[in-house]
């Protein structure tokens, strides 16, 4: 592993200088200059993923286009979601047949499980699942299950899918890709950051406990009896519709060295078609492991990765006793 040696926590700067710090440590690296410095451009992925089936979440747009694309034009069969009809209207037209849209608004829980049913009512197995969307909100929003918004957009509600989907045998031998971010080097594992009281939401610090999170259930969805591999990896800091809403300063001084959504997918497709064995704790970073830790103080585990499993798995019962006693 590579790239990222913990320094020590910038502790007492404000937000904005934190996250001022965060950009200028970490754009060489995560911008397209690093995608150009690693020589990724002179290796085009020779892959085919014909006659497989992939599912890709967030398909209509940014990165997860990128992949659902990128996969089928490679042969794959994508299941690709998203909520927007003409969207992926859009996208069925420029993947052609490969693309199968399938429309699911995933901010609820229940519509996650809804979107496993139809999977396995489909029938045949998925080679790879891509949990893909996720949000960085500023403001605290609570859904109508609940749960704090991007708890449940960014973690539960993949859990969910993944869960039902593994339990159902639908990923037997395939892959999981969790898609998270650089932005997990601001927390450790922590179940207080996974959802936040209103009046103390730092949405950075929830997006960060979130793509946290996922490296936890990586490392526990490769364990032999869960008959999968699963990894968690960054795309790089790349141009979308994600960054222009929630990082606008980023898109600002970055935006002419930020990568295309083909450069923050390759990753993924890399995973896919290489399947390396996997690295524990690792976060994959233009097709390596990488350390998932740039400060000494993300290394210190506030609660064990059981007990936001056990968190998870409450929560995801929570919303099936509510719809079985509906
Ligand atoms: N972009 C970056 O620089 C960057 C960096 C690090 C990590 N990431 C991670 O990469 C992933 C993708 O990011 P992105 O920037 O491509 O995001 P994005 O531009 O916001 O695109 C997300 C996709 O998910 C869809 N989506 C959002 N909410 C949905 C819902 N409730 N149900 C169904 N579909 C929904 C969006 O469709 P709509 O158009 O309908 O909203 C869109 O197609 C995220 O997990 C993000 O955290 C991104």
């Amino acid at each position: 592993m590579a790239d990222t040696k913990p320094k020590s926590n910038p502790a007492g700067m404000s937000m904005r200088m934190k996250i001022v710090v965060f950009y200028g440590r970490f754009a060489p690296s995560f911008t397209a200059v690093g995608y150009v410095a690693r020589g990724l451009p002179l290796r085009p992925l020779n892959a085919s993923f014909k006659g497989q089936t992939w599912l890709v979440t967030g398909a209509t747009g940014g990165i997860g286009k990128g992949i659902a694309l990128g996969a089928a034009q490679r042969g794959a069969t994508v299941l690709a979601v998203g909520r927007n009809v003409a969207a992926l209207k859009a996208l069925a037209q420029q993947g052609g047949a490969g693309i199968v849209p399938l429309q699911f608004d995933l901010a609820l829980v229940a519509a996650n499980l809804a979107l496993a049913d139809e999977v396995i009512r489909r029938g045949g197995k998925l080679d790879v699942l891509v949990n893909n969307i996720g949000k960085l909100d500023h403001a605290h929003r609570l859904t109508p299950e609940g749960f704090e918004g991007t708890y449940a957009l960014n973690l539960l509600g993949h859990f969910a899918l993944t869960e039902k989907l593994i339990d159902a045998g639908t990923l037997d031998g395939g892959a999981v890709i969790n898609m998270a971010s650089g932005g997990l080097y601001n927390t450790a594992l922590t179940l207080r950051r996974l959802e936040q009281n209103p009046d103390r939401y730092s949405g950075v610090m929830a997006y960060a406990a979130h793509k946290r999170a996922q490296l936890a259930l990586a490392e526990r969805w490769t364990q032999p009896d869960r008959r999968v591999v699963s990894y968690t990896m960054h795309p790089g800091w790349v141009a979308t519709q994600g960054v222009s809403t929630a990082l606008p300063d980023l898109e600002r001084h970055l935006g002419l060295v930020l990568r295309t959504p083909a450069q923050g997918a390759d990753t993924t497709l890399w995973l896919a078609a290489r399947r390396p064995a996997p690295v524990p704790g690792a976060l994959w970073f233009d097709r390596a492991p990488r350390a998932a830790h740039a400060y000494a103080f993300s290394r210190q585990p506030e609660v064990e990765p059981e007990a936001v499993y056990a968190k998870l798995l409450a929560d995801v019962a929570k919303v099936r006793s509510a719809d079985a006693s509906a």
